[in-house]
């Protein structure tokens, strides 16, 4: 399975914050927001990784990210010129998608939660697609799926005025290779863009869509707004100094999932300078 995630898009509800340096690039306490969504990845297992973003912040995630190597991993690079939506990702991706299988996390998305390794694993041999839910309190914001009593999705619609549940769609979809055919018959929505919701709608109307509901343990958070990228770096910093370990740390997740050997992560955390990550990096390199 390949993975792709999607960081470009304008900021605009983070501004001025955003005019200079991309939503996913700002830093979610002691770490880039891309580390997040790409330790998710990661988790899962998979190493062929591509990122989409603006034309003009390409520069910077190759700066900080390079071409995976060192991760044990393979990154690749594309640009959306426009945000034209989310479904876009595999009319951009579908070379680099070739003949595989596909994840994809939105750049600004953050999951923290017990037993999410195996839950992102479990998706690696799926049929069709796989989406999650996630009860909020503000369903009118995301993508919602609608239940009937047997606890069946009967459908997805994106941000509407009157929500059917108060279950929403967070930012990680798993599909089979139909999506590149899929992602070129979603038509612009009447905001304008190609909706990932109209995607997961068509293979629901396949029979082909499996929506798991994510349960209390799991935490998640879009970091869209200044209160939600305020709750989300607050979160992470008090879960991290109690338990004493780093949420999205990539160098630890590539050593954990096997892409890197421990020699490797010792001489990663050299990079880090003496920053509270590299010295993170560095205990953890004498306690394996
Ligand atoms: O966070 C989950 C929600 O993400 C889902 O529930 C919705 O169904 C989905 O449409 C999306 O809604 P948002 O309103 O949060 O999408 P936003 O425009 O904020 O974009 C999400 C991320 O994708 C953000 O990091 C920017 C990036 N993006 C967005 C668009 C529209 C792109 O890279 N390209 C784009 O064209």
């Amino acid at each position: 399975m390949k993975g792709i995630i999607l960081a470009g898009g304008s900021g605009t509800r983070l501004y001025p914050i955003t005019i200079a340096v991309s939503k996913q690039l700002l830093p979610v306490y002691d770490k880039p927001m891309i580390y997040y969504p790409l330790s998710v990845l990661m988790l899962a297992g998979i190493r062929e990784i591509l990122f989409i973003t603006t034309p003009h912040d390409q520069a910077s995630f190759k700066k900080l990210l390079g071409d995976g190597s060192e991760l044990g991993c393979n990154f690749d690079y594309a640009i959306q010129d426009e945000p034209n939506g989310l479904a876009e990702a595999f009319i951009i991706g579908k070379e680099f998608i070739g003949h595989d299988k596909v994840a994809l996390v939105l750049g600004d998305n953050i999951f923290y939660g017990n037993g999410f390794g195996s839950l992102l694993r479990s998706k690696i041999n799926l049929k069709g697609a796989s989406i999650f839910a996630y009860p909020v309190k503000d369903p009118q914001r995301y993508g919602v799926v609608e239940f009937n009593n047997d606890n069946k999705a009967i459908s997805i619609e994106e941000k509407p005025e009157k929500p059917k549940s108060r279950y929403a769609v967070p930012g990680l979809y798993f599909y089979d290779n139909k999506v590149v055919e899929y992602a070129k018959n979603v038509q612009p929505s009447a905001r304008g863009e190609k909706e990932i919701s109209a995607l997961n709608q068509m293979y629901l109307d396949d029979g082909a869509l499996e929506v798991g509901v994510m349960t209390r343990g799991m935490s998640w958070f879009d970091t869209g707004t200044v209160e939600s990228l305020d709750d989300a770096t607050e979160f992470i910093r008090v879960i991290q100094n109690r338990q004493s370990a780093m949420i999205g740390c990539i160098e630890e997740v590539a050593y954990q999932r096997g892409f890197i050997e421990r020699s490797t992560l010792i001489e990663l955390s050299g990079k880090y300078g003496k920053s509270k990550y590299g010295e993170y990096l560095k205990e953890l390199a004498k306690s394996i």
